[in-house]
């Protein structure tokens, strides 16, 4: 098994990958079980395919184990639901000794995670990840949140869980638009950290079938580790994992969350990125396209017809989250990120014919 320290002082904890991990799962989480009730937050897909198995494990095993099924989909993040998980948490008799058991993608851990944040005034959780984009990104680093009517994850917490538990092996069963999706953050990690990491990733895109999964996904989280690490609370270096997000949020309201996915919609920011960081003579036009052509390795959603007023708005929208400074990552060669604040609409605005 590969582990991964998180190192966070007193917050500090292990992410670990192996494939068939599950199955180990309830021996792995003996040491922490002192009695308490365990609750499983997923949704009902994930529960049939493998938390039932997994609840009767860990009950065979000793475990006070309860299920609490959420919906699937964004709108699962909405006070509503939140409230619904609480409710029941309080009609299971949980207390502060609770501990919750995330299990699934980026919306039970939001969801479960900002629970655990908040039940109690905080009670400990474990990450077990299943889609390629929350084992190597939203699983890492303690954010966690439920969204508003005036946007996504509006409300929420750096909160962060005792362990992380990645199993490739749920890969097997995801719809390749979700593995495309993970693959654009993948790409995201070699472009902002470690240039041979993204030529390695390129090359491994030339035959997807045979992609070294396992590998990227442990380069990556060790890369997620070490940002989160040294900037747990988004001051400084862990901006820079927002690489290709300016354009990518807009995108994705551009186009209405759940047509184009995260990490798609964050591979074409990226291109965008590329070309602001050649314009501004950051980036040579040898690695502008060599990002451009990695990219466009991944099968991406059509874009449509982009609307230029309409995307401009998503990101104004995101200045004025950003205290009306816009914290824009450029590349200052591959795999070197920084954050500029002087980049003007304009040139975000010229950047979007780079995927019209
Ligand atoms: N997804 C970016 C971060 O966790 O900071």
């Amino acid at each position: 098994m590969k582990t991964i320290d998180v190192k966070l002082g007193d917050r500090s904890h292990v992410i670990h990958i192996e494939s068939g991990l599950l199955k180990r799962l309830p021996e792995l989480l003996s040491k922490y079980n002192q009695g308490q009730k365990w609750v499983i937050v997923s949704q009902k897909s994930l529960i049939e395919k493998y938390v039932s198995v997994f609840h009767s494990n860990l009950i065979e095993d000793g475990f006070d184990s309860h299920i609490i099924e959420i919906p699937e989909g964004e709108h699962a993040k909405s006070f509503r639901e939140y409230q619904k998980v609480v409710n029941q948490m309080m009609n299971l008799g949980c207390d502060r000794s609770t501990t919750i058991l995330v299990f699934g993608g980026g919306v039970p851990g939001d969801l479960g995670g900002f629970v655990a944040a908040t039940f109690m005034r905080g009670i400990d959780y474990f990450q077990i990840p299943t889609t390629l984009l929350s084992m190597v990104d939203s699983s890492i680093g303690g954010k966690t949140g439920i969204n508003l009517d005036a946007g996504k994850n509006l409300v929420g917490s750096i909160y962060q869980p005792k362990g992380i538990f990645i199993d490739p092996e749920f890969l097997a069963t995801l719809p390749s638009e979700e593995i495309v999706s993970g693959l654009g953050e993948i790409l995201k990690y070699g472009a902002i950290y470690d240039k041979e990491f993204l030529s390695s990733i390129s090359r491994g895109l030339d035959e997807l079938e045979s992609f070294p999964f396992s590998e990227a996904i442990k380069r990556s989280c060790e890369i997620k580790a070490e940002v989160v690490s040294e900037d747990e609370n988004e001051k400084g270096r862990r901006r820079t994992l927002n690489f290709g997000h300016t354009v990518g949020h807009a995108l994705e309201a551009h186009s209405g969350y759940g047509k184009i996915r995260h990490g798609e919609a964050i591979a074409y920011g990226m291109i965008c990125s590329g070309w602001i960081s050649n314009e501004l003579g950051l980036l040579s036009d040898e690695e502008t396209s060599f990002l451009k052509e990695s990219i466009f390795k991944l099968p991406l959603p059509e874009l449509g017809d982009l609307k230029t007023g309409s995307i401009l708005h998503f990101i104004k929208r995101d200045k004025k989250h950003q205290s009306g400074v816009l914290h824009f990552i450029v590349l200052n060669g591959l795999g070197n990120a920084i954050i500029s604040n002087k980049i003007t609409e304009e040139l975000i605005v010229n950047s979007l014919k780079e995927i019209q």
